[in-house]
């Protein structure tokens, strides 16, 4: 719901914020509701301290410009539960006057350095993976203005985000799935639209589960009918209420839910998010993987144009895991992975290109009846066929509970005190 709010605003904050936001919004016009709508939604997501008056003095150069003859009044539409979040009735406008000084000296980067996940699926890249695959790539030290980055199987784009930020040439986000494209092109072209959406629906009813479930199926039969409708397309869709229905029920299909705050918060990465895909010449594609591995592969972006790619990229490729592929499948059958992860391992022992390979290397729990030990060497003897003496540096990462491990594998040494190389096949890689 959204209220009229009279505001006494100051003129050189809103004028010098207005024009920040055009410029990194990439945006010619920007509505009086948009503006103090994304100034609330970036404060809240650096949690910027509405009290703290210093940011006034640091966005401002005389104190003609901080004088009560330069303010001036205004009444806008502001979300309600966004109003809550910010101050008490009487300190709105205090509020939106520290929030535009706040906004206009933070660098960029604050915002799109190291996003944490948008939202999770079985497979994806917790804090901790992005944490080392944000320092593997800063310790490479690439020349990442001459480079593209891909993301092969980028699925929430949790690998990219969690980068800091650099000025690619360009960033392509690739995955077979249509919910994971579709959500990120909304992120890139209509991320207002889908928060909107977010603030104009009540999530109460994800708290009792009488209410939840029925909703839950209903909009997992949307999204069933949309990934079958849509699996084999080449087409990235810009599909709103897809992509809503898709982050909520991520958010509570699964045995720990999360509660309205825990969404909220989730929410609060969409606007860094989209100015992290903006910045750069951002593709999302929804090719099959093997596409990007090969020595110059050409392709078609979505505006028809061919892209021709060198080895002046960098591949990161998380796909299904060996051993454990059907959680994350996108072909029909599951089979084709072993002639996947092969053809991955060529290409990869062939690469020119700098890459980042993961797999996870804690073996599925109970598998078969087996026992720890043998599940262990099974996965290890799985990998061997791919990875053993291959002339690859690996980088073994434990998880947050320390039972899981993960493998970071490159063709770059980047961190002589963690990598190693796989060459005896006793070495304990697991
Ligand atoms: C382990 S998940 C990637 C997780 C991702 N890094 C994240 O943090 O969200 C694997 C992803 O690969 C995608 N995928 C599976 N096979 C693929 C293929 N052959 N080409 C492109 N994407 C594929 C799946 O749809 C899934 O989203």
């Amino acid at each position: 719901m959204m209220q009229d709010v009279s505001l006494k605003l100051n003129q050189t904050l809103w004028e010098k914020a207005m024009a920040k936001m055009k410029s990194e919004f990439k945006k010619n016009k920007i509505m009086s509701t948009d503006f103090i709508l994304i100034l609330i939604l970036l404060g809240l997501y650096k949690k910027v301290d509405i009290k703290n008056e210093d940011y006034i003095y640091l966005a401002t150069t005389h104190p003609d410009q901080r004088k009560d003859t330069n303010y001036f009044y205004k009444t806008i539409a502001i979300h309600k539960d966004l109003l809550a979040k910010i101050a008490t009735t009487n300190y709105y406008s205090h509020a939106i006057n520290i929030l535009m000084a706040a906004y206009i000296i933070s660098p960029i980067a604050e915002y799109t350095d190291q996003i944490k996940p948008l939202y999770t699926i079985v497979g994806y890249k917790n804090i901790t993976m992005q944490q080392e695959t944000a320092s593997a790539v800063g310790n490479m030290q690439l020349h990442h203005h001459d480079m593209t980055l891909v993301d092969a199987c980028c699925a929430t784009g949790s690998l990219f985000f969690g980068l800091n930020t650099y000025d690619w040439k360009q960033v392509i986000l690739n995955d077979l799935n249509p919910l994971r494209t579709n959500f990120l092109n909304v992120l890139k072209l209509e991320p207002l639209k889908l928060i909107d959406l977010y603030l104009e629906n009540d999530l109460s009813f994800i708290k009792n589960p009488d209410t939840k479930n029925p909703k839950l199926k209903e909009y997992k039969y949307d999204l069933d009918n949309y990934r079958e409708k849509r699996k084999k397309y080449h087409k990235v869709d810009c599909n709103i209420m897809i992509a809503y229905e898709m982050f909520i029920t991520q958010c509570i299909d699964k045995q720990h839910i999360e509660n309205v705050n825990d969404i909220f918060v989730r929410m609060l990465r969409f606007l860094p998010a989209h100015l992290k895909l903006i910045m750069n010449e951002t593709y999302i594609t929804q090719e099959d993987c093997k596409k990007y591995l090969v020595d110059s592969p050409t392709i078609t972006l979505p505006n028809k144009r061919l892209l021709k790619l060198d080895s002046n990229r960098l591949l990161l490729l998380d796909p299904p895991y060996v051993g454990t592929e059907h959680q994350c499948s996108a072909y029909d059958n599951n089979d084709k992975y072993k002639a996947f992860h092969s053809y991955v391992a060529d290409c990869l022992g062939k690469a020119k290109y700098p890459f980042l390979y993961y797999c996870r290397s804690s073996p599925s729990k109970n598998i078969n009846n087996l026992t720890p030990e043998e599940a262990k060497h099974i996965m290890k003897q799985r990998l061997s066929d791919y990875f053993f003496d291959r002339n690859f540096y690996f980088n073994k990462i434990y998880l947050d509970n320390n039972s899981l491990t993960e493998l970071m594998i490159s063709n770059k040494a980047y961190n002589p005190t963690s990598q190693f190389q796989w060459t005896d096949i006793s070495q304990n890689i697991l």
